[in-house]
């Protein structure tokens, strides 16, 4: 166990926030629950708190969304936000969806996503998204684990689904988005959306209902498919506010995708609950253009992620060719934010970039660096109020100050996930006696901020984007040279980690470089164009349990020259 001493330094806040002790120390999740929309029967709606409401107010014809494509830019105000969720709410009923039913969106990220995402909600069904990187292995284990009825896709993502329709029997409808001409058993988005109404009656929901979910990966076995409930809009709503400082006169960026859980709560229904307008910029990573961005919009605060920032700062004075001015606060998630980082942000910007930390399955931000406290670069800051960290040992008991452990909760924050979907044994594994257990490392420093060291599990980390081995291990053993697989995150500079297997080949086969990349091909395809191994390396066997199963562990000591540790259940 590791004993943090020294004292690393800090920046200081900008002056006049609210007080992080005193908020921390008062607050309670009932006080915030008026900052969203309730009916008089204690129901709500996600979507209704995060839009609609606003819709109703001064602020409806305020800007909500700010789209920039390719080729064109699009500009949708709340109150057109508002209407279109509810013309596609309309779309939905009319095709028969009802409450509960599992309705995907697999699109790029383009206004109809938006739109199709928030309508889906307003129905009381609830709203799956998948990343547009995904590929037919990636989509099935997802729609069928869910038994989604309904999928909204455009035309060139629906041959990924084509290829795995047949075995979907629960999915009887796709609506396609940019075709007026569909097949049999397809719905055309244009076509239907002309014909519906502006009105909807948005279902008001319980608390604890449903309202969307997204697939997440662990150590062993398929993505799980992590269910959150429409309360969660009370803390992606404070989170937004305190963390993000977003408030409705901001012109806010967040560049993860709605695939990601942090494209969902803090690039629709937090931002949007605050009020504040949305830029969503559909285009790959490129220096120059994502500082256009922020240029062109005027962004205030921007929510990015580790390896965009350490490419970024790779991309040296790139930041000196535009007026970035307008940036009054920065935030990271994802992924260990390192100090150097934080530093060539207040030379590049100005500015100090604020780390956080969560995950899928909590919803929202859990510990931070609260913007009236000063940030300690390279740590991830301190609970959020209404949240209590700690650091507990293997037996649950709590740790010494400075001394690493697992990072753990109290279950008892409002967007913690409400289930693992279809599976509640996997649930019950997050938790131990009162705690929720993260999967991570860390330790808390004397003074309450908490770092980062590492997983406790397999789970592999590539530039913010979480990979399950067994996931790859899955795909690489289809591919006919392919006898066994393990793989493991090895840590690199840019991406955190990146992807590495270790394979087997069969009998017939020989190594070559037209097989690895004929191999990388095939991962990229059949599963996620992010979860391909980036380094391959042949064995000629794998360690393993007695019972059979690929010790990662020992792999991974074997990659970094670390020390294997006990051998006795080995094989
Ligand atoms: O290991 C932690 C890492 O990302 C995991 C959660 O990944 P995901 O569910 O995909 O959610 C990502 C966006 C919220 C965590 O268990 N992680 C997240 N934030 C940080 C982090 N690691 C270090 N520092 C962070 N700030």
């Amino acid at each position: 166990m590791a004993n943090i001493i020294e004292k690393p330094e800090t920046i200081t806040p900008r002056p006049n926030l609210p007080d992080y002790d005193e908020t921390y120390r008062t607050f309670e999740w009932k006080n915030a629950y008026d900052q969203v929309a309730w009916d008089d029967r204690g129901r709500l709606n996600a979507a209704e708190s995060a839009v609609d409401r606003h819709a109703r107010s001064p602020l409806k014809h305020k800007v909500a969304l700010y789209w920039q494509g390719a080729d064109r830019n699009e500009e949708y105000t709340f109150l057109e936000l508002s209407n279109l969720s509810n013309r596609f709410a309309n779309v939905l009923t009319s095709a028969g969806i009802k409450k509960r039913d599992r309705v995907f969106i697999f699109l790029p990220r383009i206004p109809e996503l938006y739109v199709s995402f928030l309508g889906i909600i307003k129905t009381g069904a609830i709203a799956g998204t998948m990343f547009s990187a995904f590929g037919p292995d990636g989509l099935y284990d997802r729609l069928h684990d869910s038994g989604a009825r309904c999928l909204i896709t455009n035309s060139s993502l629906k041959k990924r689904v084509n290829e795995i329709k047949g075995d979907l029997p629960d999915l009887e409808q796709i609506i396609v988005v940019d075709e007026t001409d569909v097949a049999e058993g397809e719905i055309s988005y244009p076509e239907a959306m002309k014909k519906a109404s502006d009105t909807f009656d948005v279902a008001m929901m319980s608390p604890n209902d449903p309202a969307f979910m997204l697939y997440t990966s662990g150590t062993t076995g398929k993505p799980k498919g992590v269910v959150h409930r429409h309360l969660a809009i009370v803390q992606q709503h404070m989170t937004t506010e305190w963390v993000l400082d977003l408030h409705d006169n901001d012109i806010y960026w967040c560049t993860a995708d709605p695939g990601w859980i942090t494209g969902i709560t803090y690039g629709i229904l937090g931002p949007f609950s605050c009020g504040a307008s949305v830029v969503v910029h559909d285009g790959r990573f490129d220096p120059d253009a994502w500082y256009s961005v922020i240029e062109q919009y005027r962004v205030t605060v921007w929510y990015s992620a580790p390896t965009a920032f350490r490419m970024l700062a790779q991309a040296k004075d790139a930041h000196k060719n535009h007026d970035l001015s307008s940036l009054r606060h920065i935030c990271s998630v994802g992924e260990p934010l390192n100090a150097e980082i934080v530093h060539w942000g207040m030379r590049a910007f100005k500015l100090p970039i604020h780390d956080n930390f969560w995950q899928t399955e909590t919803g929202g931000i859990l510990i931070a660096n609260y913007p009236s406290m000063p940030v300690k670069p390279g740590w991830m800051g301190k609970p959020t109020p209404g949240i209590t960290a700690a650091i507990i040992d293997d037996n649950g008991i709590e740790v010494r100050r400075g001394v690493e452990g697992n990072l753990a909760l109290k279950p008892d924050f409002p967007s913690l996930m409400l289930e693992i979907w279809k599976n509640p044994r996997k649930h019950a594994e997050y938790f131990m006696g009162d705690w929720y257990l993260t999967g991570d490392r860390a330790v808390q420093h004397e003074d309450g901020y908490y770092l980062f060291i590492g997983r406790s599990d397999d789970v592999i980390n590539t530039s913010g984007e979480r990979v399950g081995p067994f996931e790859v291990e899955s795909v690489l053993i289809e591919h006919p040279a392919i006898a066994e697989a393990g793989v493991i995150g090895k840590p690199d500079a840019l991406r955190g980690e990146i992807i590495k297997a270790f394979v087997v080949l069969g009998d017939d086969y020989e190594p070559s470089d037209d097989l690895e990349s004929d191999v990388r091909r095939f991962v990229k395809a059949r599963l996620a164009g992010h979860a391909y191994p980036r380094e391959f390396e042949i064995v000629d066997a794998l360690p393993k349990t007695r019972s059979g199963k690929i010790v990662r562990r020992m792999l991974r000591a074997k990659e970094l020259g670390l020390p294997i540790g006990d051998v006795s259940t080995l094989e």
